[in-house]
């Protein structure tokens, strides 16, 4: 695969990306992820929203090195990472990527203070100029006061946050946070999110954020909806969760098709039809109106669909092709 110009400067370019988990037998197989692109620029904030088992952490570990995936690439500024091993890899995600998962994996034996230190400190940063940026990311995470507690003395919230001040201290190019608010109550998750909106603006990091919380998504340039492991939406600045299947636009994937489930378009009686596509505009709205193509074919006959499986027909043969019925 030769990336364009503009395709080797994305800070993000993933193609084609499926997670297959194997399951007993092959009916017991989980498609996650069928067949993903994503293109996300240096510095941009996106959000990834769906329903429960739709594929976002899958995502997410994905194209943040952590697992690979069953097939697709992805390329960081052009650099393949699909094709690095693991002594590659390690690098890789200490100069780009910082994660921020809901478990937090703290050190049990190190306060909340020394769990951030320590993680500057292995970056090579120095003694005294590691202890006062851990002091002050603590202080902006509003745990300044419990910074000498073991992290088995903190509540979840609080824990949580220290985990966070530890990716965040690192400034890293992208962020990966799955849920990061999720054990958060109101405030707290403003203070998270207000402080990566901080960091959004001020360093130019880049946030990929699964988030099920509309207050989260508030702060995304822009959102994308995941179902059964694909995208079916994306949304601008204005969506609110809940209104999803009201606000929903089609996604066009850049090689120009429409991603619809097949099952979808079995229930449109839409699979293995010709259908013509208009945009319809109603009020402040446009819609995309399909109707089935009735353009002369190449044999000058027009098109006509059977009336029971609903293909394409040619009258003149008195019977469907496909399923038999009579067309008399
Ligand atoms: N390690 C695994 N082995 C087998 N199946 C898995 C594994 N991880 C995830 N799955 C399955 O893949 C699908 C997608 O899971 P994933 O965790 O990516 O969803 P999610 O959108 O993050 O869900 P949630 O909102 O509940 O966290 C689910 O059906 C899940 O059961
Ligand atoms: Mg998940």
């Amino acid at each position: 695969m030769e990336l364009t110009e503009t395709q080797s400067k994305q800070l993000i370019l993933a193609r084609n990306l499926y997670a297959i988990y194997k399951g007993k037998g092959d009916s017991q197989n989980v498609v996650a992820l069928s067949g993903i692109n994503l293109d996300m620029k240096d510095g941009e904030f996106i959000s990834i929203v769906g329903p429960s088992g739709s594929g976002k952490s899958s995502l997410l570990r994905i194209l943040g090195g952590l697992q690979n995936p069953s097939a697709g690439r992805i390329f960081y500024h052009g650099n393949e990472i699909t094709k690095l091993d693991e002594d590659a890899l390690v690098p890789f995600r200490r100069n780009y990527i910082g994660y921020v998962f809901q478990e937090g994996n703290l050190i049990p034996t190190q306060s909340a203070f020394m769990n951030v230190v320590q993680t500057l400190r292995f970056a090579g940063v120095e003694r005294n100029d590691a202890r006062a940026r851990a002091t002050e990311t603590l202080d902006k995470l509003g745990i300044k006061h419990r910074m000498h507690a073991l992290p088995s003395k903190l509540s979840g919230g609080e824990r949580q946050r220290v985990a966070i001040a530890r990716t965040l201290v690192m400034k890293p190019k992208v962020i990966f946070a799955d849920e990061p608010t999720g054990n958060l109550d109101y405030e707290n998750s403003e203070a998270v999110m207000g402080l990566f909106k901080d960091l959004h603006r001020e360093e130019n990091t880049a946030f990929l954020v699964v988030t099920h919380s509309k207050h989260t998504s508030k702060y995304a340039d822009r959102s994308i909806e995941l179902r059964d492991g694909r995208f079916v939406g994306e949304h601008g600045l204005d969506m609110d969760i809940d209104d999803l299947d009201l606000s929903r636009k089609v996604l066009i994937q850049p090689d120009g098709t429409l991603n619809l489930p097949l099952e979808m378009l079995k229930l449109l009686s839409m699979y293995g039809n010709l259908w013509d596509f208009s945009v319809v505009k109603e009020g402040d709205s446009h819609y995309i109106k399909a109707t089935p193509a009735e353009v002369s074919d190449l044999g000058g006959h027009k098109h006509e669909f059977c009336p029971v499986c609903k293909k394409a027909v040619k009258p003149s043969d008195g019977q469907c092709n496909s399923c038999g019925a009579s067309l008399m």
